[in-house]
């Protein structure tokens, strides 16, 4: 059994996936926005995760814009079968790499087709819908439109699968009156837990939760009680982290980014960190 596999697996959409994956936003380049300074080591960090094990790979087409699609399939394809890559769409570039809302029925149209062309595919096997109310946070506000354009395109055999990302428990609510959503993506990690009940609720019925800045993202997490139950136990503060995200809910896939092998290396062994009810104790007292 490869180390991935001890984190175990579960299913997204009619497919079932490690729960150890990649996030591809890193291999973009600085503000995720052109080139990377690596390519070559973009491709490598790609075709090693896969060869690892990982089968879920998280994405979008708003990253470089288009490079990270290109990168994923100049690396990956032809894809292996088992492999799962989940775009989101809603946002696109300014000329100074700022992030626009993009929500009309053309622009999201326009969107799913971006992805499938950039990343040489049919179909799209998951979708998320960003929500772009708040760019940094879920805020209210309906998503009916945008999620039955998804819909729409899901029943003209465009997208296989919807989720959606940076939401409230209200719009999850309402996304299922409209179709099926198998994954949320919002912003969670040890210290940033606002979405706690959800995870569980979710849990609860069957539907993956997939925090995105699982390290703390362009913030790295910092903590002195991180630092010293991973000296304990022999693993980085981040192996820690993401040890600690599966240990906290069956539920939960887990998407880090990086552009380097080594942190590569680093995160898919922490799929088998085992955490003791103490040390679960220990960081459950980390405050943000
Ligand atoms: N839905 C959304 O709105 C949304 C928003 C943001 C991100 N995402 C998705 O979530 C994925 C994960 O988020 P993220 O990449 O922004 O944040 P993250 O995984 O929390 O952290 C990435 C940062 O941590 C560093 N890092 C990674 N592994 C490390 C290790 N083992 N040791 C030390 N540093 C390490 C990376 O730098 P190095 O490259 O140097 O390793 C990078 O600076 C993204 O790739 C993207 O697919 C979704």
């Amino acid at each position: 059994m490869s180390r991935i596999d001890t984190a175990g697996s579960f299913p997204l959409g009619t497919r079932t996936v490690q729960r150890v994956g990649f996030g591809a936003m890193q291999l973009a380049g600085r503000g995720v926005f052109g080139p990377p300074k690596d390519r070559g080591a973009a491709l490598a960090v790609l075709r090693e995760a896969v060869a690892s094990g990982v089968n879920h790979i998280d994405t979008a087409d708003f990253y470089g814009p288009h490079i990270t699609n290109e990168i994923i399939r100049e690396a990956l394809a032809p894809y292996p079968e088992q492999l799962v890559i989940v775009t989101k769409i809603s946002a696109k570039r300014g000329a100074d790499g700022s992030w626009i809302p993009a929500f009309s029925r053309e622009e999201l149209t326009e969107a799913v087709h971006d992805n499938l062309r950039h990343l040489g595919l049919d179909v799209l096997e998951v979708v998320n819908l960003r929500s772009m109310f708040n760019v940094h946070h879920p805020a209210e506000g309906s998503l009916e439109e945008p999620i039955s354009v998804l819909a729409e395109l899901q029943r003209r055999g465009l997208i296989r699968h919807i989720g959606l990302s940076n939401v409230t428990p209200d719009q999850i609510a309402e996304g299922r009156r409209i179709c099926e959503i198998v994954c949320v993506q919002n912003h969670y990690n040890l210290v940033h837990r606002a979405d706690d009940a959800l995870v569980d609720d979710l849990a609860r019925q069957g539907i993956a939760y997939v925090p995105f800045f699982p390290l703390g993202g362009f913030t790295p997490l910092q903590s002195a009680t991180l630092s010293r139950v991973a000296a304990g136990l022999g693993a980085t503060p981040m192996q820690v982290a993401l040890a600690w995200l599966l240990h906290r809910s069956p539920n939960i896939l887990l998407i880090p980014g990086t552009a380097s092998l080594v942190h590569l290396r680093e995160n898919l062994a922490a799929g088998s960190l085992a955490l003791s009810p103490q040390t679960l104790a220990e960081l459950a007292d980390i405050t943000p």
